[in-house]
Order: C-alpha cells, then structure tokens, then sequence
C-alpha cells in the first residue's frame, strides 16, 4: 500500500515539480469538460474525423433476444430445473454504419447489436458463456497491469492467453462463485455456467466483460449485453412495452480509416491510456442510428456501456422526458428531466411523449455530441399509454441502521521518477490483502473520498445501495493532516438517483456517502470505478462478505 508521505509526493504536494504540472494539468482538463478530455482520437491523423460519416442514415437495430434452449439444474451451483441459455462469444465482422466496411468485433449474439434477456423476477436461469474466439485479440492489449501477475487461472503457465474472458452480469445479486470474478477467466475452447436466481426487483442489469488486465478491450471489442428483469409490480403500471419499450446499449467508438475500431496502440502512445474517449456515438452497435417512432408515449431503456464516456443526455426540439427508474429498478415517482448525466454503468429508465411531435424529428444528444435520431410518425398513434404517477414505494436506509463507517479514498498517482501513473482505492493495488471485510446481513456507510480531479463512478457487486449526500473538502487538509475539513454544504443526491442505485457518480473532491445492505451471499466480491481503464490500473478491490 501507498504511503501517506508517498501520495503526498506522487499528489506534488511536497516534492517533484512534475507531478504538480500533470495533477494541474489534468485538474485544468477536467474544470473546463469533466468528461471530454482529450478525446483519444483528435490527435491521431489515423482516425476517422466525425464529420466524415454522415449521421442518421442506418436504421437502429434491436438487440437480439435470447431464448432458452430447456431446462437444466446444477447441484454446486444450487439450481433447480431453470431456464438454460448458452451464449458463445464470437469474432465477427459487422457494418457499422453505411458508409464504413465491415468492422471486427466480438460479440455475445452473432451481430452488432447486443444480447437481450428478457427474464423474470423470482425465476432463476442458468447461463453457460462459452469462449469461442479466436486465440490473438485484434485490438493492441498492453503488457500485464499490476493484478495479472496474481491471477490464480496463470498456475502453470507463462503467460495468461490473450483472449480470455469472464462474463459479469452487472448489477445481479448472485452468489460468488457466478458473479464473473475478474480472476475467473477462461481461454479460448473453454466455458463457464454461471447461475443468476433473479431474487431481486424489476431491473435492467446488463452483462459484460471482466477478464483481469483485458475487460475493458473485451468490452470495446463489443462483450456486452441487456439483461431486463421485469416483476409483478412493474406489469401493473401499465408501461408502454413491445415495440414501445426500446432498450438502447449507448457506446462511442474511435475508428480507423478503414473501419476499424482504434484503441491507442501502447508501443507507440505510452503505456496505458487513462481513458477512452471515441469520436463516434453508436446505439445498439450502429454508429448515430435513427428510429421511427409514433406519436405516443415511449419507454426507453438507457445503458452507458461506453469504457470511459460520459453521456449528458437531453432531447432537442425542447422535448422533456421522465425519469422512472435508474441503475436498480424504479423510481418512488417519475421525475421530469431535460438533461440527465449518465456515468459508464449507470442506467437509466425514461419516458418519451412524442405525441406533440407528429412529422417532425427529434435527436439524442449527449452535450454538442449526435447519438441517435427518432423519426415521429405523421399518421396518429394506434395506442396510447400514460404516464403513471406513483411507482415503487422506497423504504429510505436510515443512518443509525449501519453498523460501521468506512472511510475510502480514491486516488491518483501520476507518473513521476520513472514510475508510471497509477489510479487507486484507499491507496491498495487489487492484489493487496482485503481490507473491507463486511458481515453479512449488516448495513455500513461507506464514504467515497475523492482525491481526484476526476469524477469516478464506483461501483459495487452484487449489493443495491442508496445514496446519502455529498459533500465538498479540503483534500490538502486531508492528505497533509490527515484531518477531514468539510468546504461545503452536505448535497443530497439528486431526485433521480434517489432510487436504488448500484453505480455511483463521485465528483472530485468530494466525499460522497452510501448506505448500502450487505444482504444475501457471503463471498469474495469486488467495487471498482468503472472507468474500465481506472478499474484496469488499479482501481479496483476485492471485498469480503463472511457470516
Ligand atoms: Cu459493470 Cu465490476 O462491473
Ligand atoms: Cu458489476
Ligand atoms: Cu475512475
């Protein structure tokens, strides 16, 4: 673990006028474009510049429904007579967009377009995911980042296989040993069945990879998928379904001339790229789709899947939209929103009413940033549905219920004598002993110490939590004295994110607070950020949940 007179040092705080040029630096970055920084392509001539391909000319693609091939039951895993699906994870080639050659991707269904299960809240199903790739990654991994080395899968081998994979179904309350631990990866010709019982509410939880030192080129290649659980309480609201209900998987991509996805190379830009941030905005694997829509209510279905990216989502052409649910299920009422930031992970729920736009269009955009198109029908909408106003009572965690306050910090280390940049939790690599060790069955406070100027969407398996405030502080104060100087007032979180969350966005510097019920499955989990090149080096920890 990181000392604190080393953070002080690594943070320029008493030595190494380097590192107090690139903490400005980066700090200078994210004031004036928290999330935009640098993007990863503007610098390169061998991306393709955005204004190269014209937007909203390919049709958006629905994600490709899965379907059960039988029953099975799984004695070590404790499943009886479930739902079977196998899902291989292939290499394909597939168009993007009209005007780009067919690009490389990877993917769970067999097309660009993610995976989609559809299944029910209380009915447990069995997933076997089965590696058929081929043995070389087509996107330019780097060396082994700090974990890899303590990968209990390397027992005899030399070197981990590049293309290795683990499949986290995230946002699933399940028992370890299915969770998609980052150290259970597996090669080429191998499978895992992995067991998910769905006791949870109604929620859009969404797999993807999470292969130790190689999730987030997994995940760019295109290992991600929609996972909708639905419930009693969410059928009797009446939300529009079928073809009113889209699910839409928002990713950004950087490509090369000749279509195919760039990742910076690390032999040529550096060892590890501290963000990913493509040009491109895709839907559901097309770059800038549109959608026709009728003039009615529309419930969509949002998840960020992007590495890195930030999506400040608004409507043009004035159109509001409700929020009714987010990363953990529904929201106690809809809140009516004109611009929502979702962090990578985060999900969220809307309704659309396009009755007031009949012949007309209206775009997604994320800040100056086209995602998609919805074409609105002249001709008026054959059905209608209407906006409920109560949803899903929620029971607010009351603090006195915790048994203990952790105090977490998350940190950044920048590269200085020689030492390359590294971004922690609580200043602990992933391979450093465990140290948050929770009882099952308890309730604990965790505060979130931002020491960055980034904000971090951390995030924590198998567990939903409820967000208590935020609050500023003097991080010199906190790194010199080790005291806790709050500078601003206690924030409460936001109407939307005041649901059940299992993402949460923690600006930089700042202590955000969650309270969070360590119910159901003791085990070795893990929280991270889910910046997949943070998570990648080194902001990410296994937790310990014991009797
Ligand atoms: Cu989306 Cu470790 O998770
Ligand atoms: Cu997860
Ligand atoms: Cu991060």
């Amino acid at each position: 673990m990181w000392t604190r007179r080393a953070l002080l040092q690594r943070a320029g705080m008493v030595a190494g006028a380097g590192s107090l040029l690139r903490g400005n630096l980066l700090r200078a970055q994210h004031a004036m474009a928290p999330q935009m920084a640098m993007p990863a392509s503007t610098s390169h001539a061998r991306t393709l510049a955005v204004s190269s391909l014209q937007p909203f000319v390919d049709e958006l693609q629905l994600p490709m429904l899965q379907h059960s091939t039988g029953k099975r039951s799984d004695t070590k895993l404790n499943a009886t007579d479930a739902a079977y699906f196998r899902v291989r994870a292939r290499a394909i080639t597939a168009k993007l967009h009209r005007d780009l050659p067919p690009t490389q991707l990877w993917s769970y269904s067999g097309s660009a377009a993610p995976v989609l299960f559809d299944v029910r809240s209380g009915a447990g199903v069995l997933v076997e995911w089965a590696n058929e790739l081929p043995a070389k990654h087509f996107l330019p991994i780097d060396l082994p980042l700090p974990g890899m080395k303590h990968s209990p899968q390397m027992d005899g081998m030399q070197t981990a296989p590049e293309t290795r994979i683990v499949t986290h179904l995230h946002g699933a309350h399940v028992p370890a040993i299915s969770d998609g631990y980052p150290e259970d990866w597996f090669g080429t010709g191998h499978s895992r069945l992995c067991f998910y019982p769905n006791k949870q509410d109604a929620a859009a939880l969404w797999m993807h990879d999470h292969a130790m030192g190689t999730g987030r080129f997994n995940v760019l290649a295109g290992l991600a998928g929609w996972y909708i659980l639905r419930d009693e309480a969410e059928d009797a609201l009446g939300l529009p379904t079928g073809p009113f209900e889209l699910p839409l998987m928002l990713t950004d991509r950087a490509f090369t001339p000749e279509g195919q996805i760039y990742y910076p190379n690390p032999p040529d830009e550096g060892t590890w790229t501290p963000e990913y941030i493509g040009d491109f905005a895709l839907v559901n694997g097309t770059v800038h789709p549109f959608c026709r829509v009728q003039p009615r209510l529309y419930r969509l279905r949002i998840v960020n899947a992007a590495n890195a990216r930030f999506f400040a989502l608004s409507l043009t052409g004035g159109v509001s939209f409700h929020v009714i649910g987010m990363d953990q299920g529904l929201l106690p009422a809809p809140v009516a929103a004109e611009r929502l930031v979702l962090a990578p992970a985060e999900r969220a729920d809307i309704l659309v009413d396009f009755s007031t736009m009949r012949g007309r269009t209206v775009e997604l955009h994320s800040d100056g940033l086209q995602v998609m198109q919805f074409r609105v029908d002249n001709a008026p909408a054959q059905t209608t549905s209407h906006m409920p106003t109560s949803l899903r009572p929620i029971e607010r965690i009351t603090e006195s219920t915790a048994v203990c306050t952790r105090r977490l910090t998350l940190n950044e280390f920048n590269a200085d004598n020689g030492e390359a940049m590294v971004m922690l939790l609580s200043r602990a690599h992933w391979a450093d002993p465990v140290t948050e060790i929770v009882k099952l069955g308890t309730t604990e406070i965790w505060e979130l110490a931002n020491l960055t100027g980034d904000t971090h969407p951390i995030h924590l398996h198998m567990v939903r939590f409820q967000i208590l405030d935020r609050q500023g502080f003097s991080d010199y104060e906190y790194l010199a004295n080790d005291a806790f100087v709050p500078n601003g007032p206690r924030t409460p979180p936001a109407a939307h994110e005041s649901g059940w969350k299992d993402v949460v966005q923690c600006p930089p510097y700042m202590v955000t607070r969650i309270a969070v019920p360590f119910n159901g499955y003791a085990g070795r989990y893990l929280w991270h950020c889910h910046i997949l090149e943070h998570e990648a080096n080194d902001m990410m920890r296994p937790y310990d949940v014991v009797v």
